[in-house]
């Protein structure tokens, strides 16, 4: 039997049927077609799925979509302005971090979650943030500093900093 699941994907009132076992990070993929949330691990240690769930960076594959009925969810899509990156993605571009890019999606919903609540992290606290996103291409450190720097305003004033 199906489960009917109402939410706010992206800033739009969504409404889908599910498989009670299926998966948030399936459901977007699979059922809405919204790609950005990859499937690196599906057991919750990668990160690549990364979205935010109520404003909260959550691992999509350890989220039954049955339970976000009244959420708020958000994928890279949704903080990606029409024209031109966030702060972040300008960042992590001019820093060179992405190589594939498979984890680029996660890592840019994890750090826009992270900085959402620690707008003047260490770089300590950035690397300890991202910790939950692995990038098999090694690319930590350049991750890291991108987020630093756009803490550290190289990107614009907090305040005038756009999703
Ligand atoms: S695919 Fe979800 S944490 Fe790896
Ligand atoms: S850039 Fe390749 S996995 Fe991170």
């Amino acid at each position: 039997m199906k489960v009917k699941v109402c939410f706010n994907l992206n800033g739009v009132p969504t409404e889908i049927l599910v498989n009670p076992e299926m998966t948030l990070l399936e459901a977007l993929r699979d059922i809405i077609g919204l790609t950005s949330p990859k499937c690196g691990c599906n057991h919750g240690d990668c990160g690549s799925c990364t979205v935010m769930l109520d404003g909260k960076a959550v691992k999509s594959c350890t989220v039954l979509a049955a339970t976000v009925s009244g959420k708020c969810v958000v994928t890279l899509d949704g903080i990606t302005p029409a024209t031109g990156l966030t702060p972040i993605q300008q960042a992590f571009l001019e820093e060179g971090a992405p190589q594939c890019g498979y984890c680029t999606p996660g890592m840019v919903m994890a750090a826009t979650a992270f900085l959402e609540k620690n707008p003047n992290p260490t770089m300590a606290e950035i690397k300890e943030g991202l910790s939950g996103n692995l990038c098999r291409c090694g690319g930590y450190d350049k991750y890291a500093k991108a987020v630093k720097d756009v803490a550290d305003g190289k990107y614009g004033p907090v305040s005038e900093r756009s999703e």
